[in-house]
């Protein structure tokens, strides 16, 4: 097996998103266990709201989706806006329809890592909820530990704290094993 390539996807246009931070970190702890990563996040997904029926795609979006192409893992993230995943993450995500016809479709067989952050459980739970249904509806493998963030920590930034940083390790862990397991 080759180096294999984590891709996350998410975050928020606001400088130090605790979503993007999250997903940062989350790439780390891949690239430390062997993995190449890219981080779409930001402006490198600003893209315009997507339209199946406009077939013209600026450079970053057909930029974006080749590298989705190479693939052989996924990690969301987004945070939770009234209590659901936000717009600019699900517009990225829409995107991923341009991959309908590949041969390998959507995220067809890649395991999908999925984070989410809002100020508070409720909206953090749901959104993880949302962000398993949408892998699941994209053909992916949601590991079996997802990540809720309550970016209202009690002491400090939860990010950066143990649980999460721990959590993040076995999720990571999680998508690594997801091809340990596939190639037994
Ligand atoms: C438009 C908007 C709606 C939000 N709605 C909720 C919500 O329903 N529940 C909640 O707990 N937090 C809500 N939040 C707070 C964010 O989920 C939280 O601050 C999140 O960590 C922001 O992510 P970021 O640091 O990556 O920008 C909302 C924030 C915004 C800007």
């Amino acid at each position: 097996m080759g180096q294999l390539h984590f891709v996350a996807i998410g975050g928020t246009l606001r400088a130090f998103s605790s979503t993007e931070r999250a997903l940062r970190k989350a790439l780390a702890l891949a690239e430390t266990r062997g993995a190449r990563t890219t981080l779409l996040s930001g402006d490198a997904i600003n893209f315009p709201l997507y339209s199946p029926e406009n077939a013209v795609r600026s450079e970053l979006a057909s930029a974006y989706v080749e590298t989705l192409r190479s693939a052989d893992a996924v990690i969301l993230g987004s945070p939770g806006y009234h209590g659901a995943i936000s717009g600019f993450v699900k517009n990225a995500l829409d995107y991923v329809e341009d991959m309908n016809r590949d041969d390998r479709c959507y995220f067809d067989g890649l395991p999908v890592g999925c984070i989410a952050t809002a100020a508070g459980w409720q909206a953090a739970v749901a959104t993880l909820q949302q962000l398993r249904v949408i892998t699941h509806a994209l053909r992916g493998w949601p590991t079996p530990l997802g990540i809720a963030i309550n970016t209202i920590g009690e002491t400090g930034d939860p990010v950066e704290q143990n649980p999460i940083p721990a959590h993040l390790g076995m999720m990571v862990d999680q998508l690594f094993q997801f091809y340990n397991r596939s190639t037994l």
